[in-house]
């Protein structure tokens, strides 16, 4: 690939209020990492493997990406405004932009998209969440404790009555969320809409004894459903909704988030990020999706264990991706991190001591493997939060409540 030095503006001084600035971090040999920021730069904006005659001075000047900065093996690359089309093209013509081709230059080893950020004009184009932590605790009643949820388990196989009467106990058990887990929409066995009236029904009498709670409907499905879905899941009482955003799209979690007729807040499941996020030297960190999820209108995003759980990430990465939900510099409301997966009663004081008490932590082996059955498992995790609320060790908690004591009993404790 022919690169062109054209493309090389280090140390010049470039507008970030009229630019989207991206870091890539970039592993090559066959190529310097000049030449390598360079072929990024240009395949990205206004050039290609080859020189061309029809790329005038004028063109060039107005939208040719810049290399501002090269550190070490991180490039820092510089996009015009006008290379994008917020109000069209949205998310997906941005992550064709700073995410696109250049993952396939042949003669780059690897790229990671680190970082993304975006000037004022295009972050004002983005509504970000409805809700957002402060609208879920104002609906869950909850002002400042850490949320604590469940997913329910197994993933797929319970009828939609099952599924009410799992949900049912964990409300009974202290917990505030659950969610149907990723693979879940509108199977043969739990049809969605017998499952959102089942659940609608334990939701009310939860609440009629006094106890506030959410469940997450995943209805991740076709763009041009998912919308028509969210509408009739909503009339049948769904109190959230649940997206895959890497499965379904960031454009669907934007017109469900945007939409004026959903009213319910949106859950962010990010399922085949690790596709993505887990190779340090290829693909996009969780940072900028993170950013892309909140800048879209999700309430709740899934930002990883902290290095705790069973999914891969470090805790640094994690604390990013938590920060970028709650970065108060943007005119967005926050988002509610969510910790899953791999999770337990044992882990809870650790994930808040470094989450916070902003973060919701859910379990679904940690509630549902627990030796008491599905309510004592809520309990022991609602215990869990309390001590982490409190300041209180959790053995020292579990001496007065043996739900607790039996989850450490059985998985231990960090
Ligand atoms: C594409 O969109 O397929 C590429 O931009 C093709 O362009 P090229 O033939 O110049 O590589
Ligand atoms: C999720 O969707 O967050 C995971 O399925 C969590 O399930 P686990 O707590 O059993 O890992
Ligand atoms: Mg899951």
């Amino acid at each position: 690939m022919q690169y062109s030095e054209r493309y090389l503006h280090l140390g010049e001084r470039i507008d970030p209020d009229s630019h989207v600035i991206c870091k890539y971090r970039v592993k090559t040999s066959a190529m310097s990492m000049m030449e390598a920021a360079s072929a990024i730069a240009t395949e990205q904006s206004t050039g290609t493997w080859t020189d061309l005659v029809t790329l005038d001075e004028d063109v060039f000047e107005k939208y040719g990406a810049k290399v501002m900065e090269i550190d070490g093996d991180v490039a820092t690359v510089a996009f015009p405004e006008d290379d994008f089309s917020i109000e069209v093209g949205g998310v997906p013509q941005i992550l064709s932009v700073i995410a696109g081709n250049l993952f396939g230059l042949g003669d780059i080893e690897g790229v990671r998209l680190e970082d993304v950020s975006f000037p004022k004009g295009i972050i004002e184009q983005f509504k970000g969440p409805k809700y957002g932590i402060e609208g879920l605790r104002r609906r869950l009643k909850r002002p400042d404790k850490p949320l604590v949820g469940t997913i329910v388990k197994p993933k797929i196989g319970l009828s939609p009555q099952a599924t009410a009467e799992y949900i049912l106990e964990c409300g009974r058990g202290g917990l505030s969320n659950s969610k149907d887990d990723e693979t879940l929409v509108d199977q043969v066995f739990c049809p969605i809409e017998d499952r959102t009236v089942a659940i609608a029904e334990a939701i009310d009498t939860l609440e009629e004894e006094g106890r506030h709670m959410v469940h997450a409907i995943n209805v991740t499905t076709s763009g041009h459903r998912i919308l028509e879905l969210a509408e009739r899941v909503q009339e049948l009482g769904a109190s959230q909704i649940m997206v895959d955003v890497l499965t379904a799209g960031f454009a669907a979690v934007q017109a469900l988030a945007e939409d004026p007729s959903i009213k319910l807040p949106v859950h962010v499941h990010r399922t085949m990020h690790g596709a993505i996020t887990r190779n340090p030297q290829h693909g996009i960190a969780m940072l900028p999706l993170a950013k892309l999820s909140r800048m879209c209108g999700g309430d709740a995003l899934h930002i990883g264990t902290l290095g705790v759980g069973k999914m891969r990430g470090t805790c640094q990465e994690d604390l990013e991706n938590r920060d970028a939900c709650l970065d108060a510099s943007l005119p967005y409301r926050p988002v509610m991190p969510v910790c899953s997966g791999g999770l337990h009663p044992g882990m809870v004081k650790k994930l808040v001591d470094i989450a916070g008490f902003d973060s919701q932590i859910q379990a679904g082996g940690g509630v549902a493997g627990h030796p008491g059955g599905v309510m004592k498992g809520a309990m022991a995790m609602a215990q869990a939060v309390d001590a982490a609320y409190m300041g209180v060790e959790l053995e020292d908690h579990a001496r007065d409540h043996p739900e607790l004591a039996a989850a450490l009993e059985k998985w231990g404790s960090l």
